[in-house]
């Protein structure tokens, strides 16, 4: 159900930039970012039937290469809250043990509540940091960290 995508087709890079659109607005990756996320970076899509409906993209930390950031992970909005986040994120951690990363990191909004559960409660990442203003006025994130 849950892979990683190789070649940027254009098709398929569609479909995951509307996905990150409906999630994150003007946020998220576009038809530009993906190609190099997908080329030098790694991205995972999951599968429902046949059809993607959810992505997540990672990059390797520069300064410490044992250490993989997710970037974003969207679900298709009209699949939400069927685990199908937490088995993206769970089956994608356990991929990239395969190349020697052994911690994620990530930021989400304090807000996301559904996001925070998933991070949090349902795969053990633990708060590092609460960045104020990150993303701007107000825009705070936590900054979470898991040891895979
Ligand atoms: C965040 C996201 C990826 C989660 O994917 P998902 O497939 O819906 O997640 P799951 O179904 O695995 O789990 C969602 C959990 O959140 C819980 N949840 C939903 N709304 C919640 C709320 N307001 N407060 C607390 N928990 C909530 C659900 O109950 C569920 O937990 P459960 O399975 O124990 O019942 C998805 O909602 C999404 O794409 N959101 C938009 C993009 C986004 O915000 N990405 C993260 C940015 S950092």
């Amino acid at each position: 159900m849950v892979e990683i995508i190789r070649t940027p087709e254009t098709k398929l890079i569609q479909r995951l930039a509307e996905m990150e659109t409906q999630a994150f607005e003007g946020g998220g990756l576009n038809e530009w970012t993906f190609v190099p996320f997908i080329r030098h970076g790694l991205v995972f899509c999951i599968r429902l039937q046949g059809e993607v409906v959810g992505v997540a993209e990672y990059m390797r930390d520069w300064e410490q290469p044992s250490i993989a950031y997710l970037i974003g992970i969207s679900i298709d909005e009209s699949h939400r809250g069927k685990n199908l986040g937490t088995t993206l994120l769970r089956d994608s951690m356990e991929e990239l043990k395969r190349y020697n990363i052994t911690n994620i990191e990530l930021t989400v909004s304090p807000e996301n509540h559904s996001a925070v559960a998933v991070y949090q409660r349902k795969l053990g990442f633990e708060v590092i940091e609460h960045r104020k203003n990150e993303y701007g006025d107000g825009k705070d994130r936590l900054a979470m960290s898991i040891i895979l």
